[in-house]
């Protein structure tokens, strides 16, 4: 049976030990992308919060920091954002190089478990060496709390027409926008989502930023929005919306004035994508939106067979707003970073295939893969195709036209009687393009599959633990089809 070691992924992020939940606090500067994320660093379930650190030059290999942000007399410290203060705003400067200005929730659990309501707030800390160190502000916190239990997970984003900084805040079942000229001082501008999208749990972690749209370049807002529970397929997932903002409201787009608890408008509809948000600072020459989620989910998270560490993220995604008859899309892909990592290649013009045809060979490990192939003229069938070991696990997944569902069904994957929740039932996804060929795109390591359809505006992410490495991708459902354009990409990283 495998364990830890084998169990550790090969090129999805994952701390060295303990716990790690949602990515905080991205930033890019100077040829580094900077990621910090929730880490309890002493035990490998949820507990004393902490940002941990790690960095890269690429987004694919990353190294881990030193811890950055300990919990203090205010609290621990939960999910937020950083930004580059260019024009020292803050005044937190040196005058030698722009202050990184950390904005992220203080957690009073000992507030909370005395049964107040008041035990979150926002802080801030700035770091004058690049992201490397982080002092706290002195007169923390800068955001105090109204008297409402869940008020977290400040995402600030520069907003140029008013030379002002914006908040995104997740209050509960809404999101609060707050602005400020400097960082520190905060005023409530408005709200926005209460009677829209789904509601099955709590609103946490946003993301408000502006996208151009691809076929007509005009620019829009999207506003992320991870839910607990309340997600297509059950516990933690998010949804996104569409629409403009002026510096003071966000108004989603009329065709999604009606959007209610059921939607497409989820930013991946497998299990273990949460709490995602994007990169800050990114070059106006890159110009990319890019995103990282945490590879797991609420139901499970604690309980998922490693013992040294626990969770993973998902591999960097390049988001892409593109229309959809009246309204609009985010379509996602892995950052093309990856492909440096490529070291050999297999291509198949066209492959018929039927039940128990191996698309992969043993030559590959699929440990470390990237796949592509198109499904073309697609007829009432289902396209199922299954990762296969040599002890029997099964991981499902595939396509079935005939009620439009892409699905994954991981009961069979190996170990999975740690929760209920893990294989309770199959998830699914309902395809939204109207297209006749489906392109796929597949990233596979130990532990994860993450498909992107229809050039990622279907995506589904699931973990899963075989009890031996995944050893073939072979087609498994009774109809027979054509697939074209086969690549097979080996990767080289560990
Ligand atoms: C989301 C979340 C955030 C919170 C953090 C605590 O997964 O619940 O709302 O800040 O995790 O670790």
């Amino acid at each position: 049976i495998q364990s830890d070691l084998d169990f550790r992924p090969n090129f999805h992020f994952t701390p060295d030990s303990g716990w790690m939940n949602d990515p905080n606090g991205m930033f890019y500067l100077d040829g580094t992308y900077h990621l910090f994320f929730q880490h309890n660093p002493d035990d490998n379930v949820w507990g004393p919060m902490h940002w941990g650190h790690a960095t890269s030059t690429d987004l694919i290999t990353w190294e881990e920091q030193p811890i950055a942000l300990e919990p203090d007399e205010h609290g621990t410290i939960f999910s937020g954002s950083a930004v580059v203060d260019h024009n020292n705003t803050s005044g937190l400067g040196d005058g030698n190089t722009p202050p990184v200005i950390a904005i992220f929730t203080y957690h009073d659990a000992e507030a909370a478990d005395a049964g107040e309501d008041d035990f979150q707030t926002q802080g801030i800390a700035y770091s004058l060496d690049k992201g490397q160190t982080w002092t706290k502000y002195e007169q923390n916190p800068v955001l105090p709390n109204p008297g409402i239990k869940d008020f977290r997970d400040p995402k600030v984003n520069w907003y140029e027409e008013d030379q002002k900084w914006v908040m995104a805040l997740a209050v509960q079942d809404h999101i609060s926008f707050y602005s400020s000229p400097n960082l520190l001082e905060w005023e409530r501008e408005s709200d926005f989502g209460q009677n829209m999208g789904a509601h099955g749990g709590v609103w946490e972690c946003p993301d408000l930023f502006r996208m151009t749209v691809e076929e007509t370049g005009e620019e829009k807002w999207v506003l992320l929005v991870s839910i607990n529970p309340g997600g297509p397929n059950g516990g933690s997932a998010t949804q996104y919306f569409v629409g403009d903002f002026n510096g003071t409201t966000f108004t989603p787009d009329e065709s999604l004035n009606k959007i209610g608890e059921e939607h497409d408008y989820w930013i991946d509809f497998g299990k273990d994508n949460y709490a995602g948000v994007t990169w800050s600072n990114i070059p106006e020459t890159d110009g990319r939106d890019i995103f990282i989620g945490w590879m797991s989910n609420w139901q499970y998270a604690n309980e998922v067979p490693t013992e040294q560490w626990r969770s993973t993220m998902t591999v960097p995604r390049n988001l892409k707003l593109k229309t959809d008859g009246d309204s609009y899309k985010i379509y996602s892909s892995p950052v093309k970073e990856l492909d440096k990592y490529i070291v050999n290649t297999i291509e198949k013009r066209e492959m018929q295939v039927s039940e128990g045809t191996a698309i992969t060979t043993d030559s590959i490990n699929l440990a470390k893969a990237h796949l592509t192939f198109d499904i073309t003229n697609l007829e009432d069938k289902t396209y199922e195709f299954a990762l296969l070991n040599s002890v029997g696990d099964t991981l499902k997944f595939g396509y079935d036209h005939n009620d439009k569902q892409f699905y994954v069904n991981r009961k069979n994957s190996g170990l999975t009687g740690f929760s209920e929740t893990f294989t309770e039932k199959k998830s699914t996804a309902t395809r939204t393009s109207k297209s006749e060929n489906l392109p796929v795109e597949i990233i596979l390591d130990k532990t994860s599959i993450e498909l992107f359809y229809d050039n990622g505006e279907t995506v589904m992410t699931e973990i899963f633990f075989p009890r031996r490495p995944f050893e073939t991708l072979k087609v498994v459902g009774d109809d027979s089809f054509i697939i074209e354009n086969v690549k097979i990409n080996q990767l080289t990283l560990n």
